[in-house]
């Protein structure tokens, strides 16, 4: 398995992995490209993972490993590799919204965050506006505390 940045031609084989997990994907046009990478067995995509750009800020969005592939690693180097890209793009933290895996992210660093503190520029995107609702936990990720 490997990790590649996602180009314009992958939008539609990401946006049927989040399908088939029941994860949003409006709006996944609106950034998709280099901020997106996906996980790669043999000629098949078997994860992905975005990181959107609001500001000074980065938004980690559409984690999904493909069913068979769970548990041996891949949303783990998946998400590790959106944050390295998210650090050497300068982003100060990178923050996500989640309803179902409010109990994986914290081994990968992120920490819950309450909504009324994330930035102003994380509370427009159409994510916050829009896709998740209001129940969805917030997190945070920043290099100290990962
Ligand atoms: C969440 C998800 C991306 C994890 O991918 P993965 O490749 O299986 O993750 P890893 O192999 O890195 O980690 C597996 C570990 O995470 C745990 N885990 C997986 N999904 C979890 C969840 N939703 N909540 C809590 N723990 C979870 C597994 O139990 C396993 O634990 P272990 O190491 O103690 O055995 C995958 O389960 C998935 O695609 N889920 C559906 C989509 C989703 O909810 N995405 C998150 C949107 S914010």
């Amino acid at each position: 398995m490997h990790i590649r940045s996602a180009n314009a031609p992958d939008l539609s084989t990401v946006r049927d992995l989040l399908e088939a997990a029941e994860l949003p994907s409006e709006g996944l046009e609106d950034q998709f490209g280099p901020g997106y990478a996906l996980a790669i067995e043999g000629d098949r995509t078997v994860g992905a993972a975005g990181v959107e750009r609001y500001g000074r800020w980065g938004l980690l969005r559409s984690v999904v490993t493909a069913p068979e592939w769970r548990g041996r690693g891949v949303g783990e180097a998946l998400v590790r590799n959106r944050l390295a890209w998210a650090d050497t793009e300068g982003l100060e933290a990178v923050y996500l919204l989640t309803t179902t895996a409010a109990r994986y992210f914290p081994r990968l660093g992120f920490e819950p965050v309450e909504r009324d503190l994330l930035p102003l520029e994380i509370r427009e995107s159409r994510e916050f506006t829009s896709t998740c609702p209001s129940t969805a936990v917030a997190m945070r990720y920043s290099r100290r505390s990962g």
